[in-house]
């Protein structure tokens, strides 16, 4: 049976999501760092610098975010934008400014002009994807992140001419699933630095119990282990996760999701108790059928399995790291023993 990937669309740009599965997300995303479950010590150093920020009434050093899809990187940009926003009077609604694209959607450097200049002080500039800029428009954020102007070329031939426009000062907040292939240079204009990591199951399962809050279902203590167990340390897969077995309860029994329940509904997603899916089960089997325990290049895997270089090193591989089944040797990708435990494998 073939079975939709609830692990990820396969690409990370939001653009690129069906508008009904952004909008489900964008219900569930926290809007304050108070909300935002996980991740403690990039909250703890986020507050501080936004106190300190908005005591010196400056705004916030620019921000790169990075770590596997799914973990939070565009929740946090909207978090910042309404942290930054939010006037220390109880009760007065904070004016979001946020601003989000995406790297490859910043063609030229006109582009990048055209959303700079479109921007206000304080605002909060989200840039997805930020590794995928091309040379030429990322050498022109440089000054903008730097001196907050942009030193832009009109015209063309001999007629050409620099010319510097000031621009408002804004924050940019980069997200990337590679830290190592962003340009020194940009990288080094990012005053804060963070890593987000893979959540701990108490994390995802009160993540998903809040979900299930804000969406007014009834959900079981021990369902909310069966989900938070294979959702892969992932909000994003928690919440997908979530929205199927909702629909499964609502067939078979009146909306109400219990263990049972919930079981039944993955076993049809064929998600087991780690949270692999029939893909990552199918690019293990591959691996160990051809190669064994020898190391296999990432370009090898890709052609076994039919997917993209990227999709098996941004989708794939992290959480299969993470769980200790695939190891990264100077030869290549190797499975481990514990992989081929979990896949009772001969
Ligand atoms: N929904 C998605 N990610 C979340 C998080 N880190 N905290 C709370 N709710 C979330």
């Amino acid at each position: 049976m073939a079975v939709e990937r609830i692990i990820d669309a396969g690409c990370s740009d939001d653009s690129l999501e069906a508008p009904e599965e952004r909008a489900y997300e964008n219900t569930l995303r926290p809007q304050r760092l108070a909300e935002y479950i996980g991740q403690e010590n990039l909250k703890t150093g986020l507050q501080l610098a936004i106190d300190a920020a908005k005591q010196r009434k400056e705004p916030l050093d620019h921000v790169l975010l990075f770590g596997p899809p799914g973990l939070g990187k565009t929740t946090l940009a909207g978090v910042i934008a309404n942290e930054m926003a939010a006037s220390a009077k109880k009760g007065a609604e904070p004016k979001v400014n946020l601003k989000m694209t995406s790297g490859p959607s910043i063609e030229r450097p006109a582009d990048l002009a055209a959303i700079l200049t479109g921007l206000q002080d304080g605002d909060v500039l989200f840039i997805d994807e930020i590794h995928r800029l091309s040379r030429t428009v990322e050498e022109t954020l440089y000054s903008a992140m730097e001196d907050y102007v942009l030193d832009i070329m009109i015209g063309k031939g001999p007629a050409a001419r620099s010319v510097r426009l000031p621009l408002p000062r804004f924050t940019l907040v980069g997200a990337t699933t590679r830290a190592g292939s962003l340009a020194n240079p940009l990288r080094d204009r990012f005053g804060l630095v963070y890593r987000l990591e893979y959540y701990a199951i108490c994390d995802i399962k009160q993540i998903i119990s809040r979900s299930a809050r804000i969406l007014d279902l009834t959900l079981a203590d021990d369902a909310a282990d069966v989900l938070a167990e294979r959702a892969r340390l992932t909000p994003r897969i928690a919440n997908r996760l979530l929205k199927r077995v909702r629909d499964y309860a609502e067939l078979n029994n009146s909306g109400n999701i219990n263990k049972d329940i919930a079981q039944k509904s993955l076993e049809l997603l064929q998600i087991d108790h780690l949270g692999l899916d029939s893909a990552d089960r199918n690019l293990l089997k591959i691996m160990l059928e051809h190669y064994s325990e020898r190391p296999v290049g990432v370009k090898t895997i890709a052609a076994l399995t039919g997917d993209e270089t990227s999709t098996i090193e941004d989708y794939y591989e992290p959480y299969l790291m993470q769980i200790g089944f695939l190891e990264r040797t100077p030869r290549g990708r190797v499975v481990t023993k514990r992989a081929r435990e979990h896949l009772s494998y001969e």
